[in-house]
């Protein structure tokens, strides 16, 4: 198998993370006689300085043209006070939206070495294996109009949905449903949004092909409550662009850092691959960050792109394995474990996976 992939670097530790994935890649690589080649273009807060866009053209038209994409982070403080469409910010949205990428599938387990390091009681996390259905290329992040009025005392964003749009992820999270425990929970604020109460009838229409699955609809304020009261009580959770946005970044916390998620953004052709966490201006440039989000990222390519479900496995057995060993990067606090860089975590993996 030959497979061309395009690496994003993107800002801050996206530029420090990305080669950990092509490291274990690699080793991957060798050990099932796979042939990766790698391309590479800047996005966000690079692509700016070097195109004066936060992506270009050229970019867009090589992602089409490989067969996957690793992305790492972008946004600094650098470019915060750019115009709104110059942003680097605004180079992830256009590229969610140039390749179709709809669903954001974000897998949120934990680790048995982490749950102490969850600042939730191991007793409330233990056991919990969620899978967040984000909406990716619709909602308030698109809608338009999105604009300043009254002499820029006003201002408006649009949330809009298409029936099609939410039914198209609707049905991929009744499909990932029945592969898993068969249980969905749908999130809204159907009691205030009339997008919502569209959300709501489209879950309950799609139903009718799945009489396995169970549904359960919530809304989004309850739900962010569950989500750390009572995280085993979910499974597939599916909801818009916004609420995913959100309810990801705090079941983050379940697998003790936002350093550990890994995403998959999938279109009915290409896929991108990037961690759930930012640029983190605040460690960057310092070797510390946590690469275990963006290796994961690559496990989750290697399954979704490629179909490779054993390389997978081997890469998050690995991950596991140099955990369980004690070893962790500085935002996971383990009692007793040992502290080490963004290099040297990659290079256990890497030997873990060489075993
Ligand atoms: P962030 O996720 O970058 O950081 C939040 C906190 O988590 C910080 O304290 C950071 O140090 C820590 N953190 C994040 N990833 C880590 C890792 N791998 N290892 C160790 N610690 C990690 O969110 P933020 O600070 O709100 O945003 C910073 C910039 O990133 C902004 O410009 C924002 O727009 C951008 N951003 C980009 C993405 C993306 O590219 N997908 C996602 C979120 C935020
Ligand atoms: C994410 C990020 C992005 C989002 C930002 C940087 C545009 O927070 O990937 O979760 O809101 O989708
Ligand atoms: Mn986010």
């Amino acid at each position: 198998m030959s497979k061309q992939i395009m690496l994003l670097p993107g800002d801050g530790i996206g530029q420090e993370i990305i080669g950990s994935a092509k490291m274990v890649l690699n080793t991957i690589a060798e050990k099932y006689n796979i042939t990766f080649t790698f391309n590479q273009h800047s996005i966000g807060g690079a692509a700016y300085e070097e195109h004066g866009t936060p992506l270009a053209d050229e970019t867009v038209e090589a992602c089409l043209q490989s067969d996957a994409i690793l992305l790492g982070a972008v946004g600094g403080k650098k470019w915060d006070s750019l115009p709104p469409h110059l942003r680097p910010e605004q180079g992830l949205l256009k590229i969610r939206k140039a390749l179709g990428l709809f669903a954001n599938i974000r897998p949120i387990k934990g680790f048995a070495p982490l749950l102490h390091a969850s600042p939730l009681k191991e007793e409330v996390i233990h056991g919990s294996d969620i899978l967040i259905i984000r909406e990716l290329t619709g909602g308030l992040y698109f809608g338009k109009p999105s604009e300043r009025r009254e002499d820029g005392n006003a201002a408006v964003d649009t949330l809009y949905y298409h029936r099609a749009e939410i039914e198209r992820i609707v049905e991929k999270a009744f499909e990932s449903a029945m592969i898993r425990s068969k249980h969905i929970t749908s999130i809204d604020k159907a009691n205030v949004l009339e997008s919502s109460r569209m959300w709501r009838e489209i879950v309950d229409e799609k139903s009718k092909a799945y009489p396995e699955v169970t549904v359960e609809h919530m809304l989004v304020d309850a739900a962010a409550m569950k989500l750390v009261t009572n995280p085993t009580s979910f499974d597939v959770m599916v909801t818009e662009n916004l609420f995913g946005d959100i309810l990801s970044d705090e079941a983050s916390v379940l697998t003790g850092s936002i350093g550990m998620l890994p995403s998959a953004s999938l279109s009915e052709g290409i896929g991108l691959f990037e961690p759930v966490h930012g640029s983190a201006p605040d460690i960057a440039g310092k070797g510390i960050a946590n690469p275990l989000g963006m290796i994961l990222s690559a496990a989750l390519m290697l399954r979704y792109s490629f179909d490779l479900d054993e390389e997978a496995t081997e890469i998050e057995t690995a991950v596991s394995k140099t955990l369980e060993a004690g070893y962790h990067t500085a935002d996971l606090d383990i009692k007793n474990g040992t502290k080490v860089g963004t290099a040297e975590m990659t290079e256990l993996v890497v030997q873990q996976i060489k075993q």
